[in-house]
């Protein structure tokens, strides 16, 4: 099968979150499995000079929009057995951040016209164009809208998957056709609320919608989880399905990795106590490996919870734990948690920036990883963190729910801490039930051992992938 995987960012290129990861390692995994499979993406500057000096170029072309027209380089390399396409122009691509440009509807509108307009220039004309978030949701829409009807392009057929609802590409509904070059008569299938919807027209157009778990397929159907769209949900539920992301199981491993001060295996996990203590002295924490270790690393925005973080955080110091939280995001949370810091300074460590080293490192030393998510339409941390035996304490929504399942006193089943309702004193209770079952050292073995053994490879996931793109070929 020949698959266009479409994604604003892609380890180890670029990478913001998730999303990344998930464009890292899902192609990689289906062209393991057989497939030939291609990935494309934006050149931004911030790529990495090692990896522009081994891209050579595939062709150059112009891609027209509305009345601009625009050059477009298309870079390639070959990456673990995946090529990749970087479609090069510095007007919209070297700039300082990846997201949050006045701009970024035309920048995104650019790169899903030049993804169409790559095919004929690579020779490339995919069974499957896997197109991913609202910054891919235009090449869904160009397909279908514009391009469906050309011979070449008639048999391409197109997924959309959704990395998380509540960014959908929302725009004046006056700007369709200057901006996005959407014909008057495209106008019904990507209004939506009075405005300009991009994923609301991919959702409508393609073959197939996807979501990275299946509770959260379930959850986007109802008005708390859909940021609006639950009507446009329901009215396609026929083509939605939730897949659970699995994770590069070699770049996140105990065993083998280099970054971490000690390597350690499920059979001997001596060296985590040696990634505690290096952690606890990096951090500035006393050195101790009694004290329990709780770390965060997200995104410093509201639906990652940290409402209930703010509400009981004090009261989880109070006990005696320390806690380390990494991360980036709205000034608000930015502010409380270096106070809690400046307040704490024997027991809390912040750290406002993105660091993938420094997030490995705190895998490996904390012994228990909270993720209290409103909503987290699958969540990698959880089972990253897994990898390193950092326990999960979870709230039971979207991905987290389908990969971690509670910890139950009576049979011993479980792979971490969960709470159902979204209350600041449920997760309290977690922690603490977290915290007193670390007492008994057998339980927390076994715990540790089930952790890092669970298969959160893509070895399932990719199969339901590949499942789904034959159901539409
Ligand atoms: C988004 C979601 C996260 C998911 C990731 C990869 O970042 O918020 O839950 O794991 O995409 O699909």
């Amino acid at each position: 099968m020949k698959i266009l995987y479409a994604a604003s960012e892609a380890l180890p290129f670029a990478s913001t979150g998730g999303l990344a990861d998930v464009a890292g390692s899902l192609p990689a995994a289906l062209v393991r499995a057989g497939h030939d499979v291609r990935v494309v993406m934006p050149l931004y500057s911030s790529i990495p000079t090692r990896f522009r000096e081994q891209m050579t170029t595939a062709a150059e072309i112009n891609v027209k929009l509305s009345w601009r027209n625009q050059y477009c380089g298309i870079k390639t390399l070959v990456h673990d057995g995946v090529t990749f396409y970087f479609l090069d122009n510095e007007y919209y691509f070297k700039r300082a951040s990846m997201y949050g440009s006045y701009d970024d509807g035309e920048r995104y509108a650019f790169f899903c016209r030049a993804i169409l307009e790559m095919m004929p220039a690579v020779s490339f004309f995919p069974d499957v164009l896997h197109a991913n978030d609202w910054q891919c949701a235009l090449s869904v829409i160009y397909l279908k809208r514009n391009y469906n009807h050309i011979d070449e392009y008639a048999d391409i057929k197109a997924i959309y998957t959704i990395h998380n609802i509540a960014y959908q590409g929302i725009y004046d509904i006056r700007t369709m056709g200057d901006i996005f070059a959407l014909n008057a008569w495209d106008r019904s299938i990507v209004e939506y609320d009075g405005a300009l919807n991009l994923t609301k027209g991919a959702i409508v157009c393609c073959d197939r919608l996807t979501t990275v778990s299946p509770h959260y397929a379930e959850e986007i159907k109802d008005e708390p989880f859909a940021c609006g769209l639950h009507y446009i949900i329901r009215d396609n539920a026929y083509k939605l399905s939730g897949i659970l992301n699995g994770i590069d199981m070699e770049y996140y491993n105990a065993t083998l990795d280099p970054e971490i001060e000690q390597n350690f295996t499920a059979e001997d996990l001596s060296g985590k106590a040696a990634c505690k203590a290096a952690l606890q002295s990096e951090l500035g924490l006393p050195v101790n490996q009694e004290i329990p270790l709780i770390a965060m690393i997200s995104r410093l925005v509201s639906h990652k919870g940290l409402d209930l973080v703010q509400c009981v955080m004090e009261d989880i110091l109070l006990d005696g734990a320390q806690f380390v939280m990494l991360g980036t995001g709205d000034l608000a949370y930015e502010q409380y948690f270096e106070e809690l810091a400046a307040k704490y300074p024997e027991q809390a460590a912040v750290l406002i920036k993105y660091d993938k080293s420094l997030s490995k490192r705190i895998y490996a030393g904390a012994d228990l990883f909270l993720m209290p998510s409103k909503s987290e339409p699958c969540g990698l941390a959880q089972m990253i963190a897994s990898r390193y035996a950092a326990i999960p304490i979870v709230r039971e929504t979207g991905g987290l729910y389908d990969s971690i399942k509670p910890l139950n006193d009576l049979t011993g089943e479980g792979n971490g801490f969960t709470f159902t309702h979204y209350n600041a004193h449920d997760m309290l209770f977690t922690v603490r039930r977290a915290v007193n079952i670390r007492q008994d050292a057998a339980r927390w073995d076994m715990l540790q051992k089930r952790a890092i053994t669970m298969d959160f490879s893509w070895n399932a996931s990719s199969a339901q992938y590949v499942k789904l793109y034959e159901s539409v070929m």
